[in-house]
């Protein structure tokens, strides 16, 4: 975008004291595409809108690559390069045609390819509303795994490169979740943020799909915010009539087996009667379930119109001989529609529409059926997954700190773009989900670490410009498990730690070492207390010959907001650590700190009390390993297996995997650690930082063994004095916390069939059981499914190794292996908990869950550093307010950048931080000018004040409150309560 001519002319604006100081241009006036491109209905009529369709995943069964080209359909038959020049051609022959496209992902990759002609060609079915975009990310996201920062970033992507190809024309009207498993409140409430006009999907509960056929309720209003003030989070939101399928009868595409309409009387097997008798059929019978004189029809589904022409061929046909009747008294009308047309004529139809408060998980599509396994699935693949939107953050900001330099500076060629592109790619309802075939994982974290790579250049170029040293920096990937070359051998290293929060932070930092005694100072040159113990034999294990370090120093960081901090590090002793360092095989009665304290039980070595010592709370808590016994099939009730989608224990009653774990502790100035041994293929670590308010559970668990041939789900359960009385929480997609009754759903009388599946939920960052009194949270640093089977207990699903396929489609069983562990994956992560009284607990878990989502960057560098270097800084001017997250600063074009301001708070969460907040948008950075500033929605595909969405009524319910009005000052920015504010800023670097 250029921005400089409206800049000058605004700034006239500004000071003749208009709102605002945009950095914006005019919209082009517009053609006739969106609601004005629409084909007439009849008034008196069922107007049935047939909406041509391909539903293409980014990848799953095959690569998004694999998909893209239509290689290796020996494994599926599948090419969106022939889907988008097959439709495109069928679509200049008939202008009463339409299509809708929905994976940005493939349409940027098509487009690349066109001559200036065919993208001219394009842009003109485009302007004339013959080939219209919905929902148009990046990719089709899933809604259980996803967190809201990678979603709203993947959404961002795929609506700027629609908007910037093809202006407003290209702006998609409707969000379209055809075929995600289930569906999230945040999700819905980032969608009307993002100014759509309505949601569409396919999947839902089997229940409650039968109760609201029978109610005519499938359209609906959501009011998917309990903190937003309406309609700013409300979304009209339809279910489709047969998932994304066509109706029964009536596929015409060459992957279908259903006779084409023929219709010369002359030859045999005339069936045009037939057809449109059919037709009419289901036509009527679904209008009697939904509410209006419009239905929808989805033509259309999975990589389907590679050759367009049978499909448009034969609904050319079918829109003919069915309108035809209406000359003999027929009153059905069919047209070639899209989903906004669809929805324009619900908006006319002046109703007033259920209002839905709740979400759409668990999804069942049948009694035995329940879709909560895939919350777990591939959790290596999640934590990956969710560190690389951590690292994509950081990247996106040290290139707005670093300027150009960032991209080309003396360690060559970086950028941001290859890792946006990867997690995009990776939001796919069949990625981070983990419902892909094994090769496809691979592959989207090929991507991902290709785009790690990426970024390490521009992360080196622009933290060398800002300290000032050249010296090369390493990354070490592998500190997890306590891999780290650099560290392993050098006497001499520094170590520079990165904090992309708006908020100081302290971070405990654990190096493989060989020596025995290390000498560090701070950016002050102050020293830094610091431990040297051994690796566990856990560590060793599962590091696998991959290093050598025998040691862990571990010591404690402090960065400054959207900066960093620099250490440095000397070896002062070489050989084993004293036997004081090392762990005493015993349980300890209790290891605490100054705000936590822990007791365990000594017969078995397992937790037993967790404290809170500010406010002088007490619980009982222990804290388990189980396994289900994945159900094979071989049942009386169902033949369902448990697979990457569906989770289906054979028994409601888990194994446990020891009683008793065998303990170690090790305490001193900086940690406290007990280590449990439960099994060859379980361990686990309760840790305890000496300033931390969150007690850590590092669960190690894998190779899990299948020699039984019997497939296991692993959990870990807290159970604790709690009187949860039924009732847990759980976040959606990291963000607002909804409310979990055992054997309950909110908007339907449940028959529960699934005692344990059917009462799972997804967990992306956090969930607690809670009393009047206490609040027990536990933070998650991945996505996971849970639930709380019984009072005062918590469970979280680890880790799946299954045998079978849970037929819906994959066609593998969930079984990882990898060539470190041949014999089965090892994952690792972190449970870490918190007890609170319930009115405080968010101040507490809303700061801790973002430190987990954007942990600091480690970096090395071997040797002294120079005298020069700047050991310290910080890219912001103060610190901003608690209640505050910065959650994007990323480069937009030369001169802008994109912000986002978000309120981290709940309304009445929080005593202290649920209250309006103001930024000042001027006094935010320390080395970047802000010139120009304009509000964007949630997507930065439109200017916010010409943001105007369809209005819904509902059934009951107060009235929206009036919109809000512009703010009294163009730099102080105001936040309410998990209000998201998006920014485009024209800024100088100082
Ligand atoms: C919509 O319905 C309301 C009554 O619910 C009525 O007052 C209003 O005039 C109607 N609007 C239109 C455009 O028909
Ligand atoms: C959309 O793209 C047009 C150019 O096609 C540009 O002028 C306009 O500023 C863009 N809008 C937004 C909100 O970025
Ligand atoms: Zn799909």
């Amino acid at each position: 975008m250029s921005v400089s001519t409206p800049f000058v002319f605004l700034l006239l604006l500004f000071q003749s004291g208009v709102w605002g100081f945009p950095v914006r241009q005019t919209p082009q006036e517009s053609a006739t595409c969106g609601y004005k491109s629409c084909h007439a209905t009849k008034p008196g009529m069922l107007n049935v809108h047939l909406v041509p369709h391909t539903h293409d995943d980014v990848g799953w069964l095959k690569t998004v690559d694999q998909y893209f080209y239509g290689d290796r359909n020996d494994i599926q038959h599948a090419g969106v390069q022939y889907i988008l020049d097959s439709v495109v051609d069928q679509l200049l022959k008939n202008p009463d045609r339409r299509f809708i496209y929905v994976e940005t992902a493939f349409f940027y990759r098509w487009w690349k390819q066109q001559t200036d002609d065919m993208q001219n060609t394009v842009k003109q079915l485009v302007n004339e509303g013959r080939l219209e975009f919905v929902n148009g990310g990046w990719c089709m996201s899933d809604e259980a795994t996803t967190h809201y920062s990678a979603v709203i970033d993947q959404m961002t992507m795929g609506l700027r490169f629609l908007n910037d190809t093809f202006g407003h024309c290209g702006r998609p009207r409707v969000a379209w979740h055809i075929d995600p498993f289930g569906h999230a409140r945040e999700h819905a409430s980032m969608f009307a943020q993002m100014g759509y006009d309505g949601f569409f999907f396919g999947r839902l509960d089997y229940q409650d799909r039968n109760r609201r056929m029978v109610a005519r309720e499938q359209e609906m209003l959501w009011r998917a915010s309990e903190s937003l003030t309406p309609p700013m989070a409300d979304l009209f939101t339809g279910i489709l009539p047969n998932g994304y399928n066509p109706p029964e009868g009536f596929c015409w595409d060459q992957s279908c087996d259903d006779p084409p309409i023929r219709d010369d009387p002359d030859l045999e097997d005339y069936n045009v009667d037939d057809v449109v008798t059919r037709f009419l059929s289901i036509a009527h019978a679904q209008a009697l379930v939904y509410k209006t004189n419009h239905i929808i029809m989805t033509m259309g589904s999975d990589f389907q119109y590679e050759n367009a022409n049978l499909w448009y061929k034969n609904l050319d046909k079918l829109i003919r001989y069915v309108n035809q009747k209406q000359s003999n008294g027929s009153e059905v009308n069919v047209l070639y529609s899209t989903p906004s047309c669809y929805l324009q004529e619900l908006h006319r139809a002046n109703l007033t529409w259920p209002l839905k408060g709740d979400d759409f998980f668990p999804y069942a599509d049948s009694a035995h059926d329940f879709w909560t396994g895939y919350f777990t699935s591939r959790p290596a693949l999640k934590r990956y997954e969710r560190i690389s939107n951590g690292y994509l953050q950081t990247c996106n900001q040290l290139e707005v700190l670093g300027g150009p330099i960032s991209r080309k500076g003396p360690f060559g060629a970086g950028d941001s773009e290859t890792l946006k592109k990867a997690m995009a790619v990776a939001q796919h309802h069949d990625a981070v989900s983990g419902t892909e075939k094994q090769h496809v994982a691979n592959d989207y974290a090929r991507r991902l670490a290709n785009g790690w790579a990426h970024c390490q250049v521009l992360v080196s170029n622009t933290l060398s410009s800002l300290s000032g040293s050249s010296a090369p920096r390493v990354y070490c990937e592998h500190l997890n498990v306590s891999v780290c070359p650099l560290t392993e051998t050098s006497k001499k290293f520094s170590v520079n730690v990165y904090n992309p929060l708006a908020h100081p932070v302290s971070w405990p930092v654990r190096l493989p070492v060989n020596g025995t005694a290390y000498s560090i100072s701070d950016a002050n040159g102050k020293a830094v207390d610091s431990q040297v113990v051994p690796v566990s034999q856990a560590t060793a294990a599962v590091r696998r010959g991959r290093g050598y370090a025998v040691n862990e120093l571990l010591f404690q960081v402090q960065a400054p907001p959207l900066g960093y901090s620099t250490y440095s590090v000397s070896l002062l002793q070489n050989g084993r650590p004293s036997p004081q360092s090392s762990p005493l095989p015993r349980v300890p009665t209790a290891v605490q700190n100054k705000f936590l304290r822990v007791t365990f039980d000594p017969e078995t070595g397992l937790l037993s009390s967790l404290s809170n010592l500010e406010t002088q709370q007490t619980v009982k808590l222990s804290q388990n390993f189980y396994w289900y016994n994945a159900s094979d099939g071989n049942n009386s009730e169902s033949i369902q297996m448990s697979g990457a989608y569906i989770f289906r224990p054979n028994t409601s009653t888990p194994f446990i995997i020891s009683k008793t774990a065998k303990t170690e502790t090790l305490q001193n100035s900086v940690v406290q650690e007990v280590r449990q041994w439960f099994s060859p293929w379980v361990s686990q670590v309760v840790r305890l930082y000496t300033d931390s308010r969150a007690l850590e559970l590092e669960w190690t668990v894998g190779p899990v063994p299948i020699g039984d041939d019997l497939g296991k789900e692993v959990i870990s359960r807290l159970d604790s004095s709690i009187n949860s009385s039924g009732v847990f929480y759980t976040d959606s997609n990291g963000r607002e916390v909804l409310q979990r009754r055992k054997d309950y759903r909110p908007t339907w009388n449940l028959r529960q069939s699934e005692p344990i599946a059917g009462n799972y939920y997804p967990i992306n960052s956090r969930a607690y059981i809670k009393d009047d009194k206490d609040q027990l949270t536990v933070v998650t640093d991945r996505s996971q499914g849970g639930g709380s089977i019984q009072d005062g207990s918590l469970e979280i699903m680890l880790h799946r190794r299954l045998l079978y396929d849970d037929v819906r489609g994959v066609g593998e069983p969930l079984n990882e292996t990898s060539d470190i562990y041949p014999e089965g994956l090892v994952v690792r992560g972190r449970l870490l908990l918190s007890l609170s009284p319930p009115a405080t607990a968010a101040d507490t878990h809303r700061p801790l869950a973002q430190e987990v989502v954007l942990q600091p960057l480690i970096t090395f560098t071997d040797g002294e550093l120079h005298p020069s270097t700047r050991l310290e800084f910080s890219g912001l001017q103060a610190v901003l307010p608690p209640a505050v997250h910065l959650l994007t600063v990323s480069q937009w074009d030369q001169d802008s950048v994109l912000l986002r301001l978000e309120h981290q708070y709940q309304a009445s969460e929080s005593k202290e931080h649920s209250q309006p907040v103001t930024v000042n948008l001027q006094k935010l950075f320390s080395t970047l000018d802000v010139l120009g500033v304009s509000e964007m929605n949630l997507s930065a595909n439109q200017w916010k004040d010409e943001m105007t969405r369809l209005d819904w009524k509902a059934e009951s319910g107060e009235m929206p409150l009036p919109k809000r009005g512009g703010d009294p000052s163009v730099w102080e920015v105001n936040l309410k309560p998990m209000e998201i504010r998006t920014f485009l800023l024209r800024v100088r670097q100082r």
